[in-house]
């Protein structure tokens, strides 16, 4: 007992000891920290400030007696151990003003000044140099104009300097070559003209030098060669000239030294051979002459070797080959000669390799058909000659290749048909001799072809039915022959048709009516014959329609499409069109045609009609309950009946659903959706579709407009997005039948710790990739637009390879769900733009949030929940891979981190609240897709 008395009261001691202590710590607030804050509060009055700023906790001292308060409670405040500011820090606050009344000749003890992202404007003031404490200085980001104050120069405490991204003029100040702690000094994208001072040289400790984007001229300074710490040197889009000094050869500790756009001129010196850390070396859009050095082949760690764009000579290195982490290769726009190395077949990490407008002769090496991991591949406009290595069929990564305008001859290799993810491609202006190979049909995801300018014969093939994505296709100028086929009419986005000067014969097949987004059609110089089938007169208005020098008879139709059209020379042609001799009963025509032309559209229907009937009567004939009377066409007026559209190979009915799903039985059910559960169905053996079906009261009461709707999506084609095959009606059911996907949605693989792990960064970004695509394709490829308003990671579907399919495309439109309940089906909490939470209008920008939550999603693994809302209070490299990847995964590797951070930056701009500041889905896909030099 005594003892625990004891031991209380020594605690009791223990304890005062430590509150004396404590108490003696508390900083002693001199007058001067009031002053300090009373001063702030006159600048703070000055400012704009946004409603629920953070800026509010800066309250009037006559509020609160308590000095200590702008210290402890006041945002972004830190003061030192005395009560004067330290720190201040306000970052992405809104603020908007000027620094006329900013206190600084009171505010002696600052260290730490960050005004980033705001938007402060005017002058910097002269006076910043009395912050004499100053280590961190970021200006970043606003709109401030004027000239760099050369006082600054006093300021020799300063390790870090961000001024870029301002409206900045004038020179760089001589006085900044005395910031001997400068490690970070970045002024690029503003207005600074004059030359680098040579004083800069001094800057010892610097790591980055970040001048890019300005109106620098003059020379680059011998000094910089001082710069041993460098890491960074980004002097690109200016107007600097001269030769670079070879003194640059000796900043050894460099990784990215860009160069670009400016008008530098001489050899790219050879002592850059000595810069053993490069990973980055971009010297393009100059004047440099003479050949490659050849000690550029030591950078072994180089990933980016760029000499596009200026007058270098000489031939190749083939030692280039052992740069075995080059991802992007750019020799394109220069002078260069001889072969293409056979070395370069070693590259295996290369994705562009760019050649093109140079001097090459000589064969493409077939070794380069083992660059598996390349996506582009040009070396048009040389003078290339042998023939395609049909090894080129092993690049299955390949989306653009473009060989045109060289010496080529042989055959198309039928390997190209290997090449599945080619989306543009260009073999014209060769000698190439042979047919087009039925293969090339397999290039599925085709959406430009070019083989126009060669010797090509045979016929067209069928299969290039099967190019849905295609929007260019050029054969023309070739000896193609026979009948143009009747497939061309499911090229559905094709844009431009060019089919000129060849041998093709026959009538003009009138599937040509499908091409409802044709601008260009151009069949002249042919050996058509026949009538122009009356169906031109269903193609786009405005079209320009060229048929000339053909063999066409009969009359021109009726259609302003050919007011215009280049129709002459073709001698049995007649009609009231210029260049067209008129027929001689044109005026008779006038009154026996309308009869005419019914009669044949009588019949022409009923043909349609009794085929189209022929093809669902396996439908029909098992349920007897139609009672379709006239077989005019497969009526969609006729509501409860069994199928109303499908755009499917024929067999797919409903009671071969209901078999399937085993009549909607809970097994087959693979997930619910806002408007109805999804069901698998597997129809034939390798024939899975997915079935929707909808709620029933969910179908809309306007049936004919919602079938309008149903029509247009399916004739949807797109490799983002899930495909729509059509939509079934009946009294029990209504559903609609969608393309069957086997990874299932990405929410279910995010949620999953084991599947997550699947998704490598490589793949997540490609996902994003993916869904930008679908979503920028519907925004601006359809017409009218769609928006989806229910983008999240449940409506993300999976294939086998992982590329990312939207779903449920069109569908909260096609249910038509007015705007008073759509956010209680259609919109995924979560997902939702903050402005539908008092405006109901829905636009394409609404997308654009949910996409941003999406993506940030894919690299946070989980939804990023709070940090979407605190984003604009967050400082901009708050949102890094470090801070928020995914951490069931290992880190990104260097060659996917670029990508994993852009897709951040623009989650970010996405996630901005006010609307019309979010990028548009075209902007973040180009983005995304850009291929930079
Ligand atoms: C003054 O501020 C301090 C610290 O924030 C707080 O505890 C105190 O209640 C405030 N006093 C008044 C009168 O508002
Ligand atoms: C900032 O304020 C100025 C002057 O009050 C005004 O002209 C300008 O539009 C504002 N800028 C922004 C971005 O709000
Ligand atoms: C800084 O550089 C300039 C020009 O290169 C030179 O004249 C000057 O002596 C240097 N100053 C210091 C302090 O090193
Ligand atoms: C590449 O293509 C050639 C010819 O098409 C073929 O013989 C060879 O096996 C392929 N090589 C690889 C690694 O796929
Ligand atoms: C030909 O077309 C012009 C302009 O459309 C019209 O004025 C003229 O009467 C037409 N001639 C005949 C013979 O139809
Ligand atoms: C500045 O403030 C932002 C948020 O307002 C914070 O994220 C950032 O870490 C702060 N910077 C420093 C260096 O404290």
């Amino acid at each position: 007992m005594a003892k625990q008395i004891m031991s209380s009261s020594y605690l009791l001691f223990f304890s005062l000891a430590l509150l004396i202590i404590t108490l003696s710590t508390i900083p002693n607030f001199a007058s001067a920290s009031l002053e300090e804050a009373n001063a702030l509060l006159k600048w703070k009055a000055s400012l704009e400030i946004p409603k629920n700023s953070l800026l509010s906790s800066w309250i009037s001292l006559a509020l609160n007696s308590s000095a200590s308060v702008p210290c402890t409670s006041w945002f972004g405040v830190v003061c030192n151990s005395d009560g004067s500011i330290q720190k201040l820090n306000l970052t992405s606050s809104g603020l908007n003003g000027t620094l006329h009344r900013f206190p600084f000749s009171l505010l002696q003890n600052l260290m730490h000044f960050d005004l980033s992202v705001n938007n402060f404007f005017g002058p910097i003031p002269p006076e910043i140099h009395l912050l004499s404490k100053l280590v961190y200085l970021d200006f970043s980001e606003n709109t401030f104009s004027g000239v760099i104050p050369p006082e600054i120069g006093n300021m020799h405490q300063l390790t870090i300097l961000y001024l870029h991204s301002n409206n900045i003029s004038g020179p760089i100040p001589i006085e900044l070559g005395n910031f001997k702690s400068l490690t970070d000094f970045k002024v690029n994208n503003n207005q600074i003209s004059g030359s680098i001072p040579s004083s800069l040289g001094n800057l010892t400790s610097l790591n980055v030098l970040s001048l890019y984007g300005n109106h620098l001229s003059g020379l680059i300074p011998i000094e910089l060669g001082n710069l041993k710490s460098l890491t960074n040197l980004d002097v690109s889009d200016n107007q600097l000239s001269g030769s670079v000094p070879s003194s640059l050869g000796d900043l050894t500790s460099l990784n990215i030294l860009n160069l670009f756009q400016n008008q530098l001129s001489g050899p790219i010196p050879t002592e850059l051979g000595n810069l053993m850390s490069l990973t980055h070396l971009v010297v393009c859009k100059n004047q440099f002459n003479g050949s490659i050095p050849s000690s550029l082949v030591n950078l072994s760690n180089l990933q980016w070797l760029i000499l596009s764009f200026n007058k270098l000579s000489g031939p190749i290195l083939s030692e280039i080959g052992k740069l075995k982490y080059l991802t992007h290769l750019s020799l394109r726009t220069n002078h260069l000669s001889g072969f293409i190395p056979s070395s370069f077949g070693d590259l295996t990490s290369l994705n562009q390799l760019y050649m093109h407008e140079n001097e090459l002769v000589g064969p493409i090496p077939s070794e380069l058909g083992k660059l598996k991991s390349l996506t582009d591949f040009k070396v048009n406009n040389n003078k290339i000659s042998g023939s395609i290595p049909p090894e080129f069929g092993n690049l299955t990564q390949l989306q653009r290749l473009d060989l045109s305008s060289n010496n080529l001859v042989g055959e198309i290799p039928k390997e190209f048909g290997k090449m599945k993810s080619m989306l543009d491609l260009s073999l014209a202006g060769n000698r190439l001799s042979g047919v087009i190979p039925l293969e090339l049909g397999f290039c599925e995801l085709l959406e430009v072809l070019d083989l126009s300018k060669n010797r090509l014969n045979g016929s067209i093939p069928t299969s290039i039915g099967q190019w849905a994505q295609i929007h260019y296709l050029n054969l023309s100028n070739n000896m193609l022959s026979e009948k143009i086929p009747s497939e061309i009419g499911k090229l559905v986005h094709l844009t431009e048709l060019d089919l000129s000067h060849n041998f093709l014969m026959k009538e003009i097949p009138s599937e040509v009516q499908s091409l409802q987004s044709l601008q260009k059609l151009n069949l002249s110089h042919n050996r058509l014959s026949g009538s122009i089938p009356d169906v031109f007169t269903n193609l786009p208005r405005g079209i320009d329609i060229n048929l000339s020098y053909n063999e066409l008879s009969g009359i021109v139709p009726l259609s302003t499409n050919f007011v215009n059209a280049s129709i002459g020379s073709n001698p049995d042609l007649c009609g009231n069109i210029t260049g067209v001799k008129l027929c001689p009963s044109q005026i008779m025509k006038k009154k026996n045609d309308p009869y005419h032309h019914k009669l044949i559209l009588v019949i022409m229907l009923s043909l349609i009609g009794a085929v189209l009937l022929g093809v669902f009567m396996y439908g029909f004939i098992a349920y007897q309950h139609q009672k379709k009377n006239s077989p005019q066409k497969p009526s969609d007026e006729e509501s409860g009946d069994y199928f109303s559209i499908i755009s499917f190979d024929g067999a797919v009915v409903y009671d071969d659903i209901l078999e399937a799903t085993n009549n909607f039985d809970e097994a087959y059910s693979i997930g619910t959706g806002g408007y109805g559960t999804v069901y698998k169905a597997e129809l034939q053996p390798n024939n899975v579709v997915a079935v929707k079906k909808l709620h029933s009261g969910s179908e809309n009461v306007d049936h004919n407009g919602f079938l309008n709707e149903v029509r247009a999506l399916t004739n949807i084609r797109h490799r983002n997005i899930v495909k729509l095959y059509g939509y079934c009606s009946h009294v029990r059911h209504s559903f609609l039948i969608y393309e069957y996907l086997e990874n299932g949605s990405l929410g279910s693989i995010l949620r999953s710790d084991v599947l997550s792990k699947e998704l490598d960064w490589f793949k997540r970004v490609n996902i994003v990739k993916g869904v930008a695509n679908g979503l920028a394709y519907m925004h601006h490829d359809c017409s009218p637009p769609i928006i989806h308003r229910d983008i999240s990671i449940a409506n993300i579907l999976l294939d086998s390879k992982c590329e990312a399919h939207i779903s449920d495309f069109g569908t909260s439109k096609l249910l038509k769900l007015d705007s008073s309940n759509w956010t209680a089906i259609a919109g995924t909490y979560g997902y939702i733009a903050p402005e539908l939470a008092f405006t109901m209008v829905v636009n394409e920008k609404c997308d654009v949030y949910s996409f941003g939550v999406v993506a940030l999603e894919v690299i946070m693994g989980k939804h990023p929940g709070d940090l979407i809302t605190s984003l604009p209070t967050l400082a901009s490299d708050y949102l890094v891979p470090e801070n928020v990847e995914d951490s069931r995964i290992p880190p990104p590797s260097s060659q996917v981190e670029k990508q994993v951070w852009l897709v951040l930056s623009l989650a970010r701009a996405c996630l901005n609240s006010n609307p019309l500041e979010r990028p548009t889905m075209q902007q973040v896909s180009n983005r995304l897709m850009k291929d930079l030099f």
